[in-house]
């Protein structure tokens, strides 16, 4: 199967994760995108969404699907999200389609996180890919000198020759050259950084299942999550 294939799968099986009734967290990328698509057929039987990003909530939208503000909301059942990569710990790293900080809002509300994903994304140790760090742009170069002290190469990304901006009107960092061992203290540490708005690792709220499409179909890996 190509990826494309997979990430339809594996968006097709997240809607065993969707409770009747209820309002899902939709989170935000090419395989959220698959998941949208699956749950347009059952959109008679949920409330509707709560989106992690404008591209998902214009999806969403298109689809005839409901979107609820956040603070509209006091807790979802299930938020429903891919990520870049995802460990044996239900660890993550996030943040490829900038929404990293609209995800972890969204995911905060949710009592499950359902991690959906081909198998390209399992690792054993975080941190090939390059971390997204969404940053307030006056705080960009002294964030990137403290990514240089721990040996990572920071870049502000760009699109069209300028600063990416994101749906919060902040800026993100692209750090590359890390091996993130220790995700729960990682993400502590860069989180308390002056200007850091959001870290991409998903640590302490890892994903509590992880449905992973591979070549032989569809596997479920479960998360023990402390507190
Ligand atoms: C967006 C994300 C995505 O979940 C992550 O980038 C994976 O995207 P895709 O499903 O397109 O590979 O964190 O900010």
């Amino acid at each position: 199967m190509t990826q494309d294939e997979l990430k339809t799968l594996v968006g097709q099986a997240a809607l065993h994760y969707v409770v009747p009734g209820d309002i899902v967290g939709v989170g935000t990328g090419s395989t959220v995108n698959k998941f949208i698509d699956a749950l347009a057929s059952m959109k008679a039987q949920i409330k509707g969404a709560v989106s992690s990003s404008n591209a998902s909530t214009e999806r969403l939208q298109a689809l005839g699907i409901p979107v609820f503000d956040a603070n509209e909301v006091t807790e979802l059942s299930v938020y429903i999200d891919g990520a870049d990569e995802i460990d044996g710990h239900g660890f993550m790293v996030k943040g490829g389609g900038a929404a990293l900080t609209r995800e972890k809002i969204v995911a905060g509300l949710a009592r499950r996180f359902v991690c959906i994903a081909d198998e390209s994304k399992l690792v054993k140790v975080l941190g090939n890919f390059p971390l997204p760090v969404e940053v307030i742009p006056m705080s960009a170069q002294q964030v990137m000198r403290r990514f240089a002290a721990l040996n990572g190469t920071a870049r502000v990304r760009v699109k069209d020759g300028q600063p990416l901006v994101t749906d919060n009107g902040q800026w993100i960092v692209d750090v590359t050259g890390l091996q993130i061992s220790e995700p729960l203290a990682f993400e502590s540490e860069v989180s308390q950084w002056p200007g850091v708005v959001t870290v991409g690792v998903f640590a302490h709220q890892g994903a509590d299942i992880c449905v992973l499409g591979t070549g032989d179909g569809v596997k479920t890996m479960e998360f023990a999550r402390g507190g």
